[in-house]
């Protein structure tokens, strides 16, 4: 017996792959001991499965599932053996082999560590003998199971690791994560030789199929198990991997297939959160614990790939909502630029008008302080062509009669409007030969045309509405001023013209004076020309010196034609005439400036003169001009006490009184001045 122990030991020994050595074990057991029913026992976990069997129903095979302690060989499986001389009255026993009448279990035990049991039924009974020498025997396959597990251990490492660098190897980097994961089934199956395989989404409630492959109609892409139910769903619910290596008789098991053996099921975990499932079944083969090990390695990879895109959507997501930001941003900016404008447009407005109103104001307050026609038209035109902007501006008016326009006030003096004017009653725009845009205003009295307002633009611009507005506006308060300024020039000239009727009517009562008042103003004009005075005191100097002694029209004729001395009472009114002068001539505003020549033409250079005693320069330059004038006149005029002096006497009085009564280089000039032109 030794020695048959030791040859089986040998040939046993001689075997490297489990399959082998469970096979060879069986045969051993018929060489040696001559038994035909008997069985080699795993445990897998907590399971003790047939591994190898012979004598024994293929059903009973494929399905018998043992526990530790439970039964005849579970007791076995905790490194006892056991023995059962009359199986048919123990209940432990599972009916297996027919006939059998005692089993024998022992344990296979390497060390502490039991790897399974050794188990035989016999149509005998087993003599001690036989029951030592069958636990020595399993002691000796301890061995070799032992050394087949780890290599078969190492060999399932070999092939995890293949089946990984295939799945490396094929995984199209550039793919969608769908073709990545399909490409994942699609080597496990070939690794693992399965029919049918899924990957199933956890979506708290359900399972939900992402990607497949092998099913049967109507199991595809969206296909939904609920949690907890089947095998894909219990591992959902457990959150473990499960193999059912036969699913013909489990009741969990959902039909995929008709035909299916054998499944596995194993969640897809990321960071201890659970994204699914991956599930496979196949209807050729039953899966070993080796498939099961191999199958999950497949599990981290497609949890990389679901959290991959996990990630991805979550970066997507992150990214559409900092898009949505910037597009907020982006509108809120519009939305500010928009109201910026709208207030700068405003504020543009707003400071437009207040010009506008501050030039109907400037040419309300012109037209009111100033009833010169010229200063007026100037003012209105100058300030509108400011406001509007202007290139050239003009007031034309027509003339009294309405017979002819004529232009009045140019704001640009280089330049002439340079068209023929209409005279309809309205607003027209047109263009002129310098491309610029015409607006031409009318200038009313009621209905009556008076002129127009002429703006020139560049055609570019144009002119706004309320520009127009403003300029009908502008034009109607500058009629009614040209109209007012007309009006009061024509009552001054009718006063000028009524007061130099009377003042010529005055001396013309009085053959001494006749013709005073012009000689007084010629020579007057002559000094002044040779002083160099200026064109404006040119034209008052002429007043003044018509008007010089207007004054006399108050004085009474008894002391005016005296023919004797005068007495101090007839001089006290006489000299009153140079006041009177002053005050007739107060309300013509265009005399203005000749009021002041006209009260102090009696002043004396050393301040003996009169009204005032004013001296030397402070007596307005034109008075002392007609001071000399006046006085050369009177010399050189007959008077009804004394004949006319001849001029050079004349002129040596003027000498003689130069610098007490007469400004001294007014004198000297005046001296050449009447030598020139008397050819003295
Ligand atoms: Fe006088």
């Amino acid at each position: 017996m030794y020695e048959a122990l030791l040859s089986a030991q040998k040939a046993i020994n001689s075997k490297t792959s489990l399959s082998e050595i469970l096979e060879q074990i069986l045969n051993s057991i018929y060489e040696v001991f001559g038994l035909q029913q008997c069985a080699v026992l795993l445990l897998e976990g907590s399971k003790l499965r047939i591994a190898a069997a012979r004598g024994y129903s293929s059903d009973v095979v494929s399905t018998w599932e043992g526990t530790p302690g439970k039964g005849i060989t579970g007791t076995a499986a905790l490194g006892q053996a056991v023995y059962v001389a009359d199986i048919q009255n123990d209940p432990r026993y599972v009916r297996g082999v027919p006939g059998a009448v005692s089993e024998l279990a022992v344990p296979i035990q390497f060390a502490d560590e039991v790897l399974g049991v050794l188990d035989a039924e016999s149509p005998r009974t087993f003599s001690d003998e036989e029951r030592q020498w069958f636990a020595l025997f399993a002691g000796q396959i301890a061995i070799a199971l032992r050394n087949a597990f780890l290599l078969e251990k190492e060999r399932n490492k070999a092939r995890q690791l293949k089946a990984l660098a295939a799945i490396n190897a094929r995984i199209n980097k550039t793919g969608t994560q769908e073709q990545i994961l399909e490409t994942i089934l699609e080597t496990a199956a070939d690794i693992l030789h399965y029919d049918r395989s899924a990957i199933l989404l956890y979506k708290y409630t359900y399972l939900e199929m992402l990607v497949c492959r092998g099913y049967k109609e109507g199991i595809g892409k969206g296909f939904r198990i609920p949690i907890g139910e089947g095998i894909t769903g219990e591992a959902a619910l457990r959150r473990e991997g499960i193999l059912v290596q036969d699913v013909r008789n489990d009741k969990r098991y959902i039909h995929a297939s008709d035909t299916s053996l054998s499944e596995m099921a194993v969640p897809l975990f990321y960071k201890d959160e659970l994204l699914g499932v991956l599930d496979a079944d196949s209807s050729s083969r039953f899966f070993s614990d080796d498939d099961y090990f191999i199958f999950t390695a497949f599990t981290e990879q497609i949890a990389s790939v679901l959290s991959m895109h996990e990630l991805i959507n979550e970066i997507e997501q992150k990214n559409a909502a900092l898009k949505r930001q910037i597009d907020d941003i982006y509108r809120i900016n519009k939305e500010l630029t928009k109201t910026t404008e709208a207030l700068e447009q405003a504020n543009s407005e707003l400071k437009k008008r207040i010009e506008e109103l501050t030039t109907l104001y400037e040419v309300g307050k012109t037209i009111t302080s100033s009833l010169n026609l010229e200063d007026t038209l100037n003012a209105i035109l100058q300030m509108t062509g400011h406001i509007l902007n202007v290139s050239s501006g003009a007031t034309i008016l027509l003339n009294d009669d309405a017979s002819e326009m004529k232009v009045q006030a140019s704001y640009t003096q280089d330049r002439e409007p340079g068209l023929h004017l209409a005279t309809e009653n309205t607003v027209s725009v047109s263009s002129n030969e310098n491309a610029e845009k015409i607006i031409d205003i009318p200038l009313q009295i009621g209905e009556r045309l008076i002129g127009k307002f002429r703006l020139a633009q560049r055609s570019d611009s144009t002119f706004t509405e309320t520009e127009r507005t403003m300029l009908v506006t502008l034009a109607s308060q500058a009629a009614i001023a040209i109209e007012n300024a007309r009006l009061y020039e024509n009552t001054q000239k009718a006063y000028f013209e009524t007061i130099k009727s009377l003042a010529q009517a005055l001396e013309a009562r009085d053959a001494y004076t006749r013709g005073h008042s012009e000689r007084v103003t010629e020579y007057s004009l002559l000094l002044a020309q040779k002083v160099g005075v200026s064109r404006k005191y040119m034209d008052i100097l002429q007043y003044a010196g018509l008007l010089h002694d207007i004054g006399k029209i108050g004085v009474a004729d008894a002391i005016l034609l005296k023919p004797d001395k005068l007495s101090d009472d007839d001089l006290v009114l006489i000299r009153d005439h140079t006041q009177l002068g002053d005050a007739i001539l107060s309300p013509l505003r265009f005399l203005h400036d000749a009021q002041d020549i006209v009260r102090y033409h009696h002043e004396r250079w050393d301040g003996t003169g009169y009204p005032e005693g004013l001296t030397g320069k402070k007596i307005p330059l034109l008075a002392r001009i007609i001071a000399i004038a006046d006085s050369y006149d009177a010399m050189t005029s007959d008077r009804p006490y004394r004949k006319a002096m001849p001029i050079e006497a004349a002129l040596e009085e003027i000498r003689a009184g130069a610098g007490t009564q007469f400004d001294p280089e007014l004198a000297n000039l005046f001296i050449e001045v009447i030598k020139e032109k008397f050819a003295v």
